[in-house]
């Protein structure tokens, strides 16, 4: 089971940008992580971050063509990327499985943060639980998968 687990913009200063949010641990420490976490669960992960929403709208694709599951971080596009949930509709189309996912409840901050338009066309959700929400979102996809 291969798993794209792709990350929206500003992920790549994690453990820089707003610890009291996001904690105080780097992308790289997530990638070192998720090795772990997919290793344990027998699944084949490849952690990617980008800033630009093009190429994630192209990571999706890719997903797509190859049949690799999602676990998707979009970040600020979150709120406002149609170009990105018309991409990840998509992957669900294709029977493939994607999850949202975010380290802080987006819900329980801003009000802007409580819309997803990601949402609606993923499998499922998981935020609020820190870099564990992609633990919980690879074990989502293993056993769906
Ligand atoms: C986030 C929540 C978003 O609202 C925010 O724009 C992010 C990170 C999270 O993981 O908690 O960049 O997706």
């Amino acid at each position: 089971t291969r798993v794209l687990v792709l990350n929206g913009p500003n992920l790549g200063r994690l453990g820089v940008r707003e610890p009291d949010v996001y904690g105080a641990l780097s992308l790289a420490d997530l990638r070192d992580s998720v090795a772990r976490w997919s290793g344990e669960l027998g699944v084949d992960a490849e952690v990617r971050q980008t800033d630009d929403e093009a190429e994630l709208v192209h990571w999706l694709y890719e997903a797509v063509d190859s049949g690799a599951h999602v676990v998707l971080n979009p970040a600020a596009f979150t709120h406002y990327s149609y170009s990105l949930r018309d991409a990840a509709a998509m992957v669900t189309k294709a029977g493939l499985v994607l999850v949202e996912v975010h380290i802080s409840n987006p819900m329980a901050r801003e009000e802007f943060r409580h819309t997803s338009v990601i949402g609606p066309v993923a499998t499922g959700t998981v935020a609020g639980f820190g870099f564990d929400s992609y633990r919980l979102a690879l074990r989502a996809v293993a056993a769906k998968a």
